[in-house]
């Protein structure tokens, strides 16, 4: 694949001016010394999308060769990731109960309190973090051909497997291929002087979740669960595996647990209630706090502008900051 496109774009530049081809499934990253010839990079782009499985191409232009980069971490060591002090991951034992919603608002809770933080969407079976952040279909920006640059939306840093494959390729990955992917984004991006990265997990408790937890230096884990019992087993399942690798459980978060109804504001307890409050003094881990199940939370998110960003002084967003703030309790 590499020599079919190396063999494009040289047609149209010097050999010596191409620094570097990536290719990540169906994205390819073409980085040239030099400027820009008239016309190359569209006729480039075009002859490379017609190759088989291609369906994005980037062509970046830099000023110099990049200084090679010391290689990458052995596989058995935690993975390196610069620029980065501490990481707490949010995780859920299944899909659908409001992990990606709870992450985004969580880390603007935490950029509220004037701390630098970054999102990383680590979810290869659902990355929603671009539509969230409203960086969907943006394309991933390159200085150097071989480093990425973090989104930068809502005042905090982001980036999202999401954001160079596509979903129907995330699902089909053997564990070790979805755990290469997300090594190479998260070490390869830079990071700029991140006081609390939050990085948003795949639901489950499978390999790729174990191997994530085993490889990423978390500071630790915050576990997201409706009030319903199926999905409190499913909870519990999750902070056995991540107590059984050593990482601290810094609490559960209880979302949907409850209904205002967006008319009259009388309050439902669909679910039932205080579930997670209760599996979690079971469990003896910390109960961080409750988040209603309100078409605010929904509608901003999907709008890109999630509501701790869109309304910071909301009942809403008040609950996330009261979260951030035991979280921050915890992760000293
Ligand atoms: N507290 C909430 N109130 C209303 N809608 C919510 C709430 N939490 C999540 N949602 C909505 O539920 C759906 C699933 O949430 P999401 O965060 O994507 O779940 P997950 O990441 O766990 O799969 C989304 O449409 C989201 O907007
Ligand atoms: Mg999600």
């Amino acid at each position: 694949m590499e020599n079919k496109i190396k063999e494009i774009v040289s047609n149209f530049y010097k050999t010596e001016q191409i620094e570097s081809i990536k290719v990540f499934n169906s994205k390819v990253i073409i980085t040239l010394v030099g400027s820009e010839l008239e016309n190359a990079d569209s006729e480039i782009t075009v002859r490379v999308k017609s190759l088989d499985n291609v369906k994005k191409v980037s062509v970046v232009h830099t000023v110099s060769k990049n200084v090679s980069k010391p290689s990458p971490a052995s596989f058995d060591d935690k993975w390196n990731v610069k620029g980065v002090k501490k990481i707490i991951g949010v995780a859920s034992g299944k899909g659908g109960v409001g992990k990606s919603t709870t992450s985004v608002n969580i880390a603007l809770a935490l950029a509220n309190q004037g701390m630098n933080v970054a999102l990383f969407d680590a979810d290869i079976y659902g990355p929603s973090i671009p539509t969230m952040l409203g960086y969907e279909g943006e394309p991933v920006r390159s200085f150097d051909g071989s480093t990425f640059e973090p989104f930068m939306h809502a005042n905090i840093q982001s980036m999202s497997i999401g954001a160079l494959i596509d979903r129907n390729t995330a699902l089909i990955w053997r564990g070790s291929k979805a755990v290469g992917a997300i090594q190479q984004l998260i070490t390869d991006t830079n990071w700029h002087d991140v006081d609390v990265m939050i990085i948003d997990m795949p639901p489950g408790t499978g390999d790729i979740q174990l191997s994530l937890s085993q490889k990423l230096d978390l500071n630790g884990i915050v576990i997201v669960s409706t009030p319903q019992d199926i999905a409190l087993i499913d909870a519990v399942k999750g902070v056995n595996m991540f107590q059984k690798v050593g990482i601290p459980i810094l609490g559960i978060v209880e979302n949907m647990s409850y209904y205002i109804c967006e008319n009259c504001g009388t309050r439902a307890e669909i679910f039932g209630h205080e579930g997670a409050k209760e599996t979690s003094e079971k469990l003896k881990v910390k109960f961080l706090g409750e988040i209603p199940l309100h078409i605010e939370i929904r509608e901003t998110s999907d709008n890109g502008m999630p509501v701790v960003f869109s309304s910071p002084d909301s009942p809403h967003s008040i609950a996330y900051e009261n979260i951030a703030k035991e979280l921050l309790k915890e992760l000293k």
